[in-house]
């Protein structure tokens, strides 16, 4: 499993023993292998090697400096969401004329910023979000480059919360409404229409709706080149899916030898924008066993992680695989819990796992995507650390936060000023 190993009945990353970190780290810790996921970008770069292309990591799936560093190393852009995303990219050194911009919500003051920072193209998703864009571009006398996201209203067989391109989403735009757009776009002097952009949802493990939806977009292509509009850049967005269980996705060489024939006879280059397929299998959430509650029906496993830390189980009711730290005879059959006062806080139920007691470390396996970068700090816990393992060498890309942390940016209103007084005596 994609470079986390048991070595002598003990499970390693890479080189390195995961005992080791936890050790040395506490836990809750994320573990994350540079190796898997260079293996992973270099099996997208192999697939399209022979097409026009550029790959914009989609950095919501996992947004620490030091994964986005990776990407920028490799030479590869990101896709981001928010001025904090384009923050951190800037931070981490990628190239900007290789950042695209999604999302339904651009404020005023993110567009000006990813325009000053000079990033590639801002995937639009609404009319009325190109008349701001048009107007910011006005302001500065700049002709801004701009992709626009069609929502294809295809069903790409996904968990409902993460399928954004099927009718009734609050994604994108409908043929018709791009149509309009473009039938217009004369008037729209400070935007340069350059592409088209879809993501058609997330965890998708078959090519076919990405075939359907390319199939429109080709269509739609074919009908604007019959009104002499050329477009240059086609954005199929994300969403390659993993293995969490039993799932058979495609490999990206079978995905691109699929899409391509379609993606040629629109003659446009390539934008791809994978996050979970680089990250997802590159993570693990290392935990510890703080107890083994047995009642007459049931065993609980709890965990020092929760679903602060890996919120998906209770969110999507996803399945990660759980692996013990030591392999060891015999098996119990629990359900593994954290330590947050919700029953949705649980990451197995009723699963068969090796026989663990107090002080064991456990891992939650297939955690690096959408880990960490959807953690919170509910129930006052601090966030938890991340390490990255590089062949025999381990590096703490970010601390666990403090208590401190917790409460950093807060302050007690002056009315309360009693209470500010008895704080001050501890
Ligand atoms: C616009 C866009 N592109 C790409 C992605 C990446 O999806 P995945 O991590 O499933 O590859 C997302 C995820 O939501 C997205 O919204």
């Amino acid at each position: 499993m994609n470079h986390f190993n048991f070595k002598n009945g003990r499970l390693y990353c890479e080189d390195v023993s995961i005992k080791e970190i936890a050790e040395k780290i506490g836990t809750p810790t994320f573990v994350y292998s540079s190796a898997t996921i260079n293996r992973h970008m270099a099996l997208f770069e192999e697939a399209f090697q022979d097409y026009p292309h550029i790959f914009c990591y989609s950095m919501k799936a996992n947004p620490n400096l030091s994964i986005l560093a990776i990407m920028a190393k490799r030479g590869w852009g990101v896709d981001i969401v928010s001025g904090g995303e384009l923050f951190r990219a800037m931070k981490a050194g990628i190239d900007p004329k290789k950042i695209v911009y999604a999302g339904v919500g651009k404020t005023e003051k993110e567009i000006h910023e990813a325009i000053d920072a000079g990033i590639f193209l801002i995937n639009v998703e609404s009319e009325e979000e190109l008349q701001t864009i048009n107007k910011i571009g006005r302001k500065k006398e700049k002709e801004i480059a701009i992709a626009l996201r069609i929502n294809p209203e295809i069903e790409p067989e996904t968990h409902h919360h993460i399928a954004t391109g099927k009718k009734g989403t609050k994604f994108g735009l409908s043929f018709q409404q791009a149509k309009d757009i473009f039938s217009k776009s004369q008037e729209l002097k400070n935007i340069k229409i350059k592409g088209l952009h879809m993501h058609i949802g997330s965890q998708i493990t078959s090519i076919k709706p990405y075939e359907e939806a390319l199939n429109k977009i080709s269509d739609f292509i074919q009908e604007l080149k019959q009104k002499n509009i050329s477009i240059q850049w086609l954005n199929i967005g994300g969403g390659m899916g993993i293995i969490y269980k039993e799932e058979i996705p495609p490999a990206p060489s079978e995905f691109s030898k699929s899409i391509l024939p379609i993606v040629q006879k629109t003659g446009c280059k390539l934008i791809i924008e994978p996050g979970r397929f680089i990250v997802g299998n590159a993570g693990i959430l290392v935990s510890k066993v703080l107890r083994v509650k047995k009642r007459e029906d049931k065993n609980f496993i709890i965990v020092d992680a929760g679903m602060d830390n890996l919120i998906r189980v209770a969110l999507y009711n996803a399945h990660h695989e759980i692996l013990p730290e030591e392999q060891k005879e015999g098996t119990i059959t629990a359900d593994v819990v954290g330590p947050v006062c919700e029953s949705g806080d649980f990451f197995a139920k009723n699963r068969q796992l090796p026989i663990l007691k107090e002080g064991d470390y456990l891992a939650i396996a297939s955690s690096g995507a959408y880990g960490f970068s959807m953690s919170s700090n509910y129930n006052s816990r601090p966030r938890a650390a991340e390490v990255l393992v590089d062949n025999s060498r381990c590096y703490l890309i970010r601390r666990r936060e403090s208590y401190l942390d917790l409460i950093q940016g807060e302050s007690i209103s002056p009315r309360l000023v009693d209470i500010e007084k008895k704080r001050k005596l501890f």
